[in-house]
């Protein structure tokens, strides 16, 4: 490529191909949202970015840039249907001279565009809609509301200032003028209330209740749920004045946890070999890692997390630490089986044990079967409806 004139006519092609691709692929269905994807110029949200190596072991991101990878591969990257991460650890890249980047946690990114116009789609939006949005990121998604909603019906929550201040230059750069908000997405944003929607981009470990009173009743908040062990996946709720109410969709996307709510640095204290009260377990270690039944340990044991080690010469042992509650259970095999030693005021593989069988009792439904219902005293999970089993979210 020879010029911006070039870089421009092929970055509007790719667009048209990956909109047709997500189309083919049944990922895009609305003309509006097609030719909100066609317009955004991707390029100008991720004009560095990093993307994942895949060496065997080990978690690397490469830098991608005109320079590092030349413009043509660059432009093509930036097209394709994948998240590219902005930002590690809250710190800023010295794009200067940028290096690979291992052991360290993405903290910005714009996401896949594929799930980002499902989630638009999802969304429900009309002409004339004001939406709030948490987790500005690159701006990116911020922008295919603009385009479709006009700028001045865009709010856009982001807690990073710099990461804001990068966003806002391209989205101007871009022709939007949304209103950006620097700040915690969990007070939302008052003085653009109400809003008929609110999406957000990262996740949370609730529903913050500041959402409840900013979304007109009958709005929409959709939004990723998760805890410190992973992701419970895409809830959509109507809001009723104090209460929200509705359903999580059947894959289960992730986000990144909202940067107030990650987990404690530290896992808790290891118990020693004789704490706790030793019963044989019903069930392995490996609920922990099997899909259906990981999302009902995330449930049951909303504050826990877990490894497996080997102590002093013994087989590997599972250790599941509350760190707020300093509860712990330490899953050994013993004779063909499982024994559990359970400590703390929380009865941690008990309660995992008795969700994982309630989930097998309702035919081990994928996460569409399950919904969530918040008022402002409870946020609870339930199965099957909203007086079926209900396991409560951390508040
Ligand atoms: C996956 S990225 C957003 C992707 C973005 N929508 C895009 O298209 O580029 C998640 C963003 O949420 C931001 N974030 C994390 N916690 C937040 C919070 N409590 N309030 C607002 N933004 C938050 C992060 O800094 C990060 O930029």
């Amino acid at each position: 490529m020879t010029g911006e004139t070039d870089t421009e006519t092929v970055a509007a092609d790719l667009r048209r191909r990956l909109a047709r691709q997500l189309e083919e692929d049944g990922r895009l269905h609305s003309p509006q949202w097609r030719a909100a994807l066609e317009a955004v110029p991707r390029h100008r949200f991720v004009p560095r970015f990093y993307r994942e190596s895949h060496a065997p072991g080990v978690t690397a991101w490469k830098p991608v840039t005109p320079e590092t990878v030349g413009e043509e591969e660059w432009l093509r990257l930036v097209y394709t249907d994948e998240t590219w991460v902005t930002q590690f650890d809250g710190r800023g890249i010295d794009w200067a001279a940028p290096e690979v980047i291992s052991n360290a946690t993405p903290t910005s990114s714009s996401t896949l565009p594929s799930l980002v116009v499902r989630m638009l789609e999802d969304l429900d939006v009309q002409d004339g809609m004001n939406v709030l949005e948490i987790g500005t990121g690159t701006g990116y998604s911020t922008a295919l509301m603009c385009h479709r909603l006009g700028s001045e019906n865009v709010t856009s929550v982001e807690t990073d200032e710099g990461v804001s201040r990068r966003a806002g230059h391209a989205l101007t750069g871009s022709g939007h003028t949304p209103h950006l908000v620097v700040g915690d997405g969990r007070t939302g944003h008052p003085g653009g209330a109400p809003y008929d929607r609110l999406i957000a981009t990262c996740g949370f470990r609730n529903i913050p209740p500041a959402w409840l009173s900013q979304v007109r009743p009958g709005g929409v908040i959709l939004t990723t749920l998760r805890g410190w062990m992973r992701s419970l996946g895409l809830a959509k709720l109507i809001v009723a004045g104090d209460t929200a109410s509705g359903w999580f969709s059947e894959d289960g996307p992730s986000f990144m946890i909202a940067r107030q709510q990650d987990a404690p640095e530290s896992l808790g204290v290891v118990p020693g070999p004789d704490d706790g009260t030793a019963r044989r377990a019903v069930r392995g270690p490996d609920l922990l890692t099997r899909s259906g039944p990981a999302f009902m340990a995330q449930l049951a044991a909303p504050d826990a997390r877990f490894f497996s080690t080997a102590v002093g010469g013994d087989p590997v042992s599972t250790f599941l630490l509350d760190s707020v509650t300093g509860s712990f259970a330490v899953l050994a095999p013993t004779d063909g089986g499982w024994q559990v030693r359970q400590g703390g005021t929380r009865r941690l593989w008990d309660a995992i044990e008795s969700a994982v069988a309630t989930w097998e009792e309702y035919g081990s439904p994928n996460t569409s079967a399950f919904g969530v219902t918040v008022s402002r005293d409870r946020q609870a999970v339930w199965l099957g409806n909203p007086h079926g089993p209900q396991w409560t979210l951390p508040s």
